[in-house]
């Protein structure tokens, strides 16, 4: 397969687009990026890498962090992480709040927001130094040393996270959240403003696809079945009230976040990742969106 030829043709296709969406300005620091960026970035397992445009650029992962440290939770609670937080898509937005009341202040799933501030309670709950192992484990994932948050990001997402504060409030009325609330917020903003590049993603996420080989990173490990109910828990709520649509046109487990990228897996083949940072109304890349689409099109390489 000619994947260069390939990412060469999909840029190609999407520059002649309208740039449509519209750039998250819900985070004013998320505002300020640049709309006509793209890039994208493909990993095999067998190590080829293929890329297009800005695939360079560090850009903010957002909700795509909500993987890696679930991943970590998952390495440290395995099964009873469920009782805390469930697996079922949610339907709903990511930042809604009308399920979290009925169903009594357990999160429909680990990606939509209130239930990424419960997996982060784990990590407070269960890790000497929280911060650390995270970007620990990311960097391991990724093989790159030079990893970090955009600290103007994550302010500006705790000086307008009024919806996450509520979120953690009302679990914590409910009984589903231990430790100090502010201290859970400070730490989701921060993995929420982890700034990467399309390749860092893309190696990042292709140890998710790579069922041969042991999941091992920094100390946290995954069974193989594990590991597929991660692939799971991506394909039906990686996108939250699109995740139907990305199964359906798309066809690969994959995560996204407002930052404007998606990180994507066809397990024992490879990992991709695109940045563009024009949103839809469900808050996924316009354009990152299309790309995957054309890209299993055109590689005729979706999971089903
Ligand atoms: O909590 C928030 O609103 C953001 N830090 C993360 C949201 C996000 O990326 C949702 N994804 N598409």
């Amino acid at each position: 397969m000619d994947y260069q030829k390939i990412l060469d043709e999909i840029a190609i296709e999407i520059a002649a687009l309208p740039n449509d969406g519209e750039v998250a300005n819900y985070i004013p620091e998320l505002a300020k990026a640049n709309p006509d960026k793209f890039g994208m970035h493909l990993t095999t397992v067998r190590n080829e890498h293929f890329a297009v445009g800005d695939a360079e650029d560090k850009f903010s992962i957002q909700s795509i962090s909500k993987v890696f440290s679930l991943a970590m939770a998952f390495s440290l609670m395995g099964e009873k992480l469920w009782k805390r937080v469930g697996v079922e898509p949610s339907g709903n937005p990511f930042n809604s709040i009308v399920q979290l009341e009925y169903e009594n202040g357990i999160p429909r799933n680990p990606f939509v927001n209130a239930g990424a501030l419960v997996v982060v309670d784990v990590l407070l709950s269960e890790l000497q130094n929280p911060e650390e192992d995270l970007f620990a484990f990311v960097r391991s994932l990724t093989g790159s040393t030079d990893i970090t948050y955009n600290a103007k990001v994550a302010q500006s997402e705790k000086e307008t996270g009024y919806l996450n504060s509520a979120f953690v409030n009302m679990m914590k009325a409910k009984g589903n959240i231990v430790n100090d609330t502010e201290e859970i917020l400070d730490f989701y903003y921060k993995q929420c403003s982890i700034e990467m590049n399309c390749r860092e993603l893309a190696s990042a996420f292709l140890h998710f696809g790579e069922n041969g080989l042991a999941y091992s990173h920094a100390g946290f490990s995954l069974t193989k079945s594990q590991v597929k109910r991660l692939n799971a828990l991506m394909l039906s709520c990686g996108f939250y009230d699109e995740s139907g649509q990305f199964a359906f046109k798309v066809g690969l487990a994959g995560k996204s976040g407002v930052g404007g990228g998606i990180a994507a897996v066809f397990p024992e083949e490879f990992a991709v990742a695109v940045w563009s940072p024009k949103l839809n109304k469900k808050g996924n890349s316009v354009r990152a969106f299309n790309s995957l689409e054309l890209l299993t099109t055109k590689t005729e390489s979706s999971i089903f």
